[in-house]
């Protein structure tokens, strides 16, 4: 008798949150050829050396997480799923991660020359604190438990990245670079579900475990926090420290983003900072629901497909 291959049934979904994540997912598609980067060329002439230095740079660190995301994050996520609607949402977001990581390379070939790309790319495989960060995460996608996997995906997710993000986003507040910020926007759009949509299924598995084995996974993921944490310190020193003054806003940043991506996880939070606390610039550009369509140039962050509509009887009369 051969074994039986299940078909996935849209008609008998388990979990609502798997449909109206994929609902929101597909509906908020895009691509980084729809966004015209080049008329942010007259903005980035303007910048001075080490401004440039540091917008093209972070955007190195960031094209390395996403190729992580893309490459081992989500097919580690897949080999443990609670619904077969599950794997469909990931392999959505595994898709939409190569979006992201590619969206750089083209914002990369708008603003920089080849020698100048060659030396980002060269920059971002051997910086030690970004190659830290990303082994580390990648280690617990290959070696961690199907919890502390998900744990390591909400870091990279909601913590990891606001340390680039600030960059596009403190433009975008200057009224600069407005068609890369634009980008930029949208890739958090994605992350925000991301990190929502992992964080929620780590829930449901954290809340099956005994009160004596949550302490120890919450004590791992705690240490797996300040350990990031102090490495972060250390990449916002190598970005931003010589070439701007951010670097304490950028720091204050990724302890709000670190006290969300634990709020992900149903985490108490660990750092005093609120939104309060981050420069209303950079909050200003992350509100990603005031998305202000008109203010920006074709595409704007408001970009939807069009409604698809159910087919009726209707439809099949000619
Ligand atoms: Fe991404
Ligand atoms: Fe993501």
């Amino acid at each position: 008798m051969a074994e039986q291959y299940e078909a996935i049934n849209w008609n008998a979904v388990e979990d609502q949150i798997d449909k109206a994540t994929w609902e929101k997912l597909t509906e908020q598609f895009w691509l980084d050829t729809r966004i015209p980067v080049s008329n942010d060329q007259d903005d980035w002439r303007e910048l001075a050396a080490p401004e440039q230095w540091v917008v093209g740079h972070v955007f190195g660190g960031l094209t390395l997480l996403d190729t992580l995301q893309s490459q081992d994050g989500m097919v580690s996520l897949q080999q443990n799923i609670r619904t077969p609607q599950e794997r469909a949402v990931l392999n959505n977001i595994q898709f939409m991660e190569s979006v992201h990581a590619k969206s750089y390379s083209t914002i990369f070939s708008t603003l920089n020359t080849p020698a100048e790309i060659d030396e980002i790319f060269d920059w971002t495989n051997h910086n030690e604190h970004l190659q830290y960060k990303a082994n580390k995460i990648n280690d617990i996608y290959h070696n961690g438990s199907p919890l502390q996997k998900k744990i390591a995906s909400v870091f990279l997710e909601t913590f990891l990245f606001y340390s680039g993000f600030f960059t596009p986003l403190w433009y975008l507040g200057n009224n600069k670079l407005t068609n890369v910020a634009e980008i930029i926007k949208l890739i958090i759009r994605d992350e925000s579900v991301h990190g929502t949509y992992i964080g929620y299924k780590f829930q449901l598995g954290f809340n099956e475990l005994s009160e004596a084995d949550q302490q120890e996974l919450k004590d791992w993921m705690y240490d797996l926090l300040y350990d990031l944490y102090a490495n972060e310190e250390g990449y916002t020193n190598d970005i931003y420290a010589t070439r701007t003054e951010w670097t304490d806003q950028v720091m204050t940043f990724l302890r709000y983003n670190a006290n969300k991506a634990l709020m992900n996880l149903g985490q108490e939070p660990l750092f005093p900072d609120t939104a309060e606390d981050v420069n209303p610039i950079v909050m200003n550009g992350i509100s990603t629901s005031t998305s202000n369509h008109d203010f920006f140039s074709q595409v704007g962050n408001g970009y939807r497909l069009g409604q698809v509509e159910a087919m009726s009887d209707d439809d099949y009369k000619f």
